[in-house]
C-alpha cells in the first residue's frame, strides 16, 4: 500500500503516474485549463475554482493513499494531465466507490494515451487499492470520456445514474460506468 509520504509513482511504457509537485500546477493549469479540456467540466476554471480542486486532489492523496495523479509523458518529462483514483464524493453520486477518472492537455489527445493511464489506474485499483469495483462518471455530451469507458471495458450503469448539474447544466445527468475486478481481468486480455 502507498503510505503517506512514501511518496507515489507508477511507470507504463509512455508515461509516469505520480504525486503533485508544487512545480507542476502551474504548467498543469495552463494546459488544461482551456475551453476545449473543461467543456464537459463545467467550464475553465477561475483561481478560487482551480484552487479548490488543487486541496481536493491532495485531500484525495491525503486520506486514501490515492488520488488523480499527476501525468508525465516519460519520452519528455511533458505535463499531460492527470489520471487516477478518487472515491466518489459528487454531490448525489454513490459515494465513497472508487472512482477512475482523467483529463489531458488537447494536443496530447488521440494517441491513446489516456487508456495507456486508466489501464494503469485500474490494475492499481484492484491489485494495490483492494477495489472490488470501479466506478467512472460522466455526461452524455462527453462523447470521448464513454468512448474511453466503453473501450476499457466498463459497463454502462444506468441504475447509478443520479442528478447534478456541476458538469453539464444543460442535461443535469451525471451518468455512470463501472467495471468489476473480474470483468477487468477479462477486458484486459
Ligand atoms: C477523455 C479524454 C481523456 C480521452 O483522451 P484521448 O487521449 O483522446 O484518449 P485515447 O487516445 O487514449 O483513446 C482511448 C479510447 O477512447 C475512445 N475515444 C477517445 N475519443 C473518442 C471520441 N471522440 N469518440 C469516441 N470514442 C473516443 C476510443 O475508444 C479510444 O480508443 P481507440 O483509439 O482504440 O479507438 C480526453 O478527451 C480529455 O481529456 N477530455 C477533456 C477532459 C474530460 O472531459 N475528462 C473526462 C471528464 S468525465
Amino acid at each position: 500500500m502507498a503510505k503517506a509520504g512514501a511518496g507515489f509513482r507508477h511507470e507504463t511504457e509512455r508515461l509516469i503516474l505520480r504525486d503533485w509537485r508544487e512545480e507542476d500546477w502551474a504548467e498543469f493549469w495552463r494546459v488544461t485549463n482551456t475551453p476545449a479540456v473543461m467543456r464537459w467540466l463545467g467550464g475553465v476554471l477561475n483561481g478560487a475554482g482551480m484552487e479548490g480542486a488543487r486541496q481536493r486532489l491532495a485531500s484525495y492523496r491525503h486520506d486514501h493513499g490515492h488520488t488523480f495523479w499527476a501525468l508525465e509523458r516519460r519520452e519528455d518529462g511533458a505535463i499531460l494531465g492527470f489520471c487516477g483514483l478518487k472515491r466518489c464524493n459528487q454531490r448525489g453520486g454513490p459515494i465513497g466507490m472508487m472512482e477512475v477518472g482523467w483529463r489531458l492537455r488537447e494536443d496530447a489527445w488521440g494517441q491513446g494515451y489516456a487508456r495507456e493511464a486508466a489501464s494503469a489506474a485500474l490494475d492499481l485499483a484492484f491489485e494495490r487499492f483492494a477495489a472490488d469495483e470501479v466506478i467512472a462518471l460522466t455526461v452524455q455530451g462527453n462523447t470521448s470520456s464513454w468512448g474511453l469507458m466503453i473501450r476499457l471495458g466498463m459497463h454502462r450503469r444506468e441504475d447509478l445514474d443520479f442528478d447534478n448539474d456541476e458538469f453539464d447544466p444543460e442535461s443535469g445527468t451525471i451518468i455512470v460506468y463501472s467495471i468489476t475486478e473480474a470483468q477487468w481481468e477479462r477486458a484486459r486480455g
